[in-house]
């Protein structure tokens, strides 16, 4: 027995390959991941230690169902500081299960069955599922490779219907590691306003970015903070991942629904975890910004790497942690040249077309492994391709 929407839900494809090379590594074989699309470092010490001390001081029963009133605090301290914007922490902040649950919410909570949701494509894997979950229909706009991988406001501009309801930005982007610049937000608002749309912005990789690129906040342009629901969290600039830390702001209206869908679903996300996500806002950043610099410097290494391998061609993204390169002429799909990859090279990859239909002829790498891992995986790489 399943439900409609349950029907609708694919398997989730990474993992094969992820549970494929695991499989590999037990036969004795050595796999470099660059599947994973999480950071390759530990949370900092100093925010593991808040966690363990607020569990020995007795802070380990439920919370409020918007999260501790402390780390609500420091989100908003965080967006007063770095964006200028206010949001009250007792009615315009949740704190969520991650960045999943904030998206999952937001379509369950804001819209109607038949409603239409413009997500983007490539995209990470989770938006078209969640939509069907609510019995919405997502609708996809193109990455424009050649714009960075931004959207088109007027290819989004034609998409809308009267049924269409929301439009889901990711800046920076996973798979492609995209950034949306100040000129293309600013029609991308325009048209939300014009057109009545609720946004809802996926900022996770906020911090994850490169110069000259800098981070728009979608709420801090002009006309949106009413009608945006910002998502963001700690699982990716303070390696947090397993800690399940995520927040969505925005106004009351679009909160208090959002607020009483995690309340029935979630309760509460772990309480002394969230004393860990007050000790990762107001804390020493420097670990953090340490990682993001060494991601720099592999980014720089391995996106010309990458660009001068047989059949590969290979932008430098300015965000997040992913190389999306196109692998079209090297003939092979790009679920052939990840199966390849995995099998021949010792190389774990993602094969594009997860990511949607636009993903068609690229393969997604992380490059969340050590310099010298990615040299060898380059190697490794160019063997193969080499007898393409
Ligand atoms: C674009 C994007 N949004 C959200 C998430 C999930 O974040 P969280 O761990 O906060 O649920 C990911 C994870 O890979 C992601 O790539």
């Amino acid at each position: 027995m399943q439900s409609i929407s349950a029907q609708r839900l694919p398997k989730q494809q990474i993992r094969i390959m992820f549970d494929r090379a695991r499989e590999l590594e037990q036969g004795g074989r050595k796999i470099i991941h660059l599947e994973i699309g999480r950071p390759d470092f530990d949370t900092p010490p100093h925010i593991v230690e808040a966690a363990v001390r607020a569990l020995r001081d007795g802070k380990h029963h439920y919370s409020a169902n918007a999260g501790i009133l402390e780390l609500r605090q420091a989100v908003a301290n965080k967006y007063r500081n770095e964006y200028g914007m206010s949001y009250d922490p007792g009615s315009e902040i949740v704190i969520t299960n991650g960045v999943a649950e904030g998206v999952f919410l937001a379509v369950n909570a804001l819209l109607n069955p038949g409603d239409q949701v413009l997500i983007p494509d490539p995209r990470w894997v989770n938006y078209a599922p969640d939509a069907f979950t609510a019995l919405t229909e997502p609708v996809s706009y193109t990455l424009v490779k050649e714009e960075g991988f931004q959207p088109d406001p007027e290819e989004i501009a034609s998409l809308i219907t009267p049924r269409t309801r929301m439009l889901l930005l990711a800046s920076p982007s996973n798979p492609t590691g995209g950034v949306i610049g100040p000129e293309v937000f600013e029609q991308l608002a325009r048209l939300a306003i014009e057109r009545d749309l609720v946004v809802v912005s996926d900022e996770i990789y906020e911090k994850i970015i490169y110069p000259p690129a800098l981070h728009i906040c979608a709420a801090s342009l002009e006309g949106l903070r009413e009608r945006t629901i910002v998502l963001n969290g700690l699982s990716k600039f303070y390696s947090m991942t397993g800690w399940r830390l995520g927040f969505a702001l925005g106004p009351q209206t679009l909160i208090d629904p959002i607020l009483r869908y995690h309340q029935y679903m979630i309760t509460s996300t772990t309480t002394f975890a969230q004393w860990g996500g007050v000790m990762a806002l107001q804390g020493d950043q420097g670990p953090s910004l340490a990682m993001v610099e060494k991601f720099r410097k592999r980014r720089d290494y391995l996106a010309d790497a990458v660009d001068r391998l047989p059949g590969f061609s290979c932008t430098k993204p300015s965000g997040a942690f992913y190389l999306f390169p196109s692998i079209a002429e090297t003939g092979l799909s790009g679920k052939e040249l990840s199966q390849l990859l995995l099998e021949e090279a010792g190389v774990a990859t993602v094969a594009g077309e997860h990511f949607g239909r636009r993903g068609a002829g690229h393969i997604r790498i992380s490059y969340t492994n050590s310099l010298e891992n990615l040299k060898e995986a380059v190697e490794k790489i160019q063997a193969v391709t080499r007898t393409l």
